[in-house]
């Protein structure tokens, strides 16, 4: 099954199945194999050296290319509708390996209050050292991100949904901002995956994934990866591969694993997350629910446009602030109390130890994220355990 036919022919179901798997079987095998060997052997030193200069494929050390590696990289950039991926040892490797590769002293970077903090980290400590101005905009005032991109910037860096208080940025208008700016646009795509939504279709240049969330599905293996246009990819490829933030093997094989029940999981997890957020709402104990898919949220309509579903990540603010907090989280029965998102299995957490954990008191607040609240990642559960047990755990709220 070649590239092209999947591409042209095959849905995102079928895709996160198949896609990717065929060049790299061997011997019949019917999954794609775990290789683990630093370099490969070539006999022959002319094939070496046409492998080498990218005249051939083949590969020769898997800090730049490994078998298993390509495999990963090859189904999600056919799920994003990319024509080229490089992966990373995390979200966090492909995140500031992008931005470090695109960037310059002097350079100017547009992006969002909102970012996941690990990457408000890099806006705000790492990348003004190296002389970068950065420039966080209010994640909703779309004329405000539109009238800093258009000053001039290198760079539009967008998350949507955010992480945690899922705000929606709408991709199209502001990717339209940036391409008159000449910026690359990128966005971190965790949130909502490709099954939810593809922001290259929307006018991305590039876009990003923490793998170790949905992609991977079983919060058993970190990854990251960048896909889009090949010229991007490619540079980025070529800083990645001097840093050397290479996925492992054996995470690449539980990625493609996981990978393989993306749309079920995905599915289950929107309607189970839209049922949750709508329960939610009518608590007493609750003051105020975040999720896209709600027709109160304030960017719904965005959200409606851009997504086919709006993903397995919602929050919700405590009445009783983190005390509150404290009180109802030990409570729960079927969740995870974990610094991760996006798994089989649902996560719940305060921002103070989970997305903003690098982030003080002081910085959170700045960002608007409210200390009292509770970010819930539903997994694949039944929907009505999962709401008895938050019905028993607030009773303690
Ligand atoms: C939206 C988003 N982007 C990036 C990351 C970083 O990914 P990783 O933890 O794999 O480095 C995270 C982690 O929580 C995230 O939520």
């Amino acid at each position: 099954m070649s590239d092209r036919t999947l591409i042209n022919n095959l849905s995102a179901a079928t895709l996160s199945v198949w896609g990717g798997e065929e060049n790299s079987l061997v011997q019949g095998a019917t999954q794609v194999p775990v290789v683990y060997s630093a370099a490969y052997d070539y006999p022959d030193i002319e094939t070496w050296l046409d492998v080498a200069l990218d005249r051939k494929p083949g590969h020769i050390y898997s800090r730049n290319t490994n078998p298993t590696v390509q495999a990963f990289e090859t189904k999600i950039r056919l799920l994003e509708g990319a024509q080229a991926a490089t992966s990373f040892a995390s979200g966090m490797a492909a995140i500031s390996n992008t931005l470090f590769s695109l960037l310059s002293p002097g350079d100017r970077i547009v992006s969002v209050k909102d970012s996941y903090g690990g990457t408000n980290k890099l806006f705000l400590e790492f990348l003004p050292r190296f002389n970068i101005r950065v420039d966080l905009c209010d994640t909703t005032d779309h004329e405000q991100i539109e009238a800093a991109v258009a000053a001039g910037c290198k760079v539009v860096y967008l998350e949507s949904p955010t992480n945690p208080t899922l705000k929606v940025v709408d991709i199209a208008r502001i990717a339209g901002a940036g391409h008159r700016a000449g910026a690359v646009v990128v966005a971190d795509n965790t949130f909502a995956t490709p099954i939810n939504q593809n922001p290259l279709a929307l006018g991305a240049d590039l876009v990003l994934h923490s793998a170790t969330k949905f992609l991977g599905g079983h919060g058993d293996a970190l990854g990251g990866v960048v896909c889009g246009d090949p010229e991007w990819v490619k540079r980025i490829y070529h800083y990645r591969e001097i840093t050397g933030a290479a996925l492992d093997p054996m995470a690449a094989f539980l990625l493609i694993r996981g990978m393989k029940t993306l749309h079920l999981r995905i599915k289950q997890q929107n309607e189970s997350a839209l049922s949750i957020a709508r329960w939610l709402q009518g608590h007493e104990s609750v003051a105020s629910v975040f999720y896209p898919g709600l027709e109160t949220h304030p960017q719904h309509d965005i959200a409606r446009r851009q997504m086919r579903g709006y993903g397995g990540v919602l929050s919700f603010m405590l009445n009783g602030g983190f005390g509150a907090v404290k009180r109802v989280l030990p409570k729960l029965r079927l969740a995870r109390r974990a610094a991760n998102l996006g798994s089989v299995e649902t996560i719940a957490g305060p921002p103070a130890t989970t997305s903003h954990v690098e982030c003080s008191a002081e910085e959170r607040q700045a960002m608007g994220i409210p200390e009292g609240l509770i970010r819930y990642s539903v997994g694949i559960e039944d929907t009505e355990e999962l709401i008895a047990d938050l019905s028993q755990a607030l009773k303690f709220a």
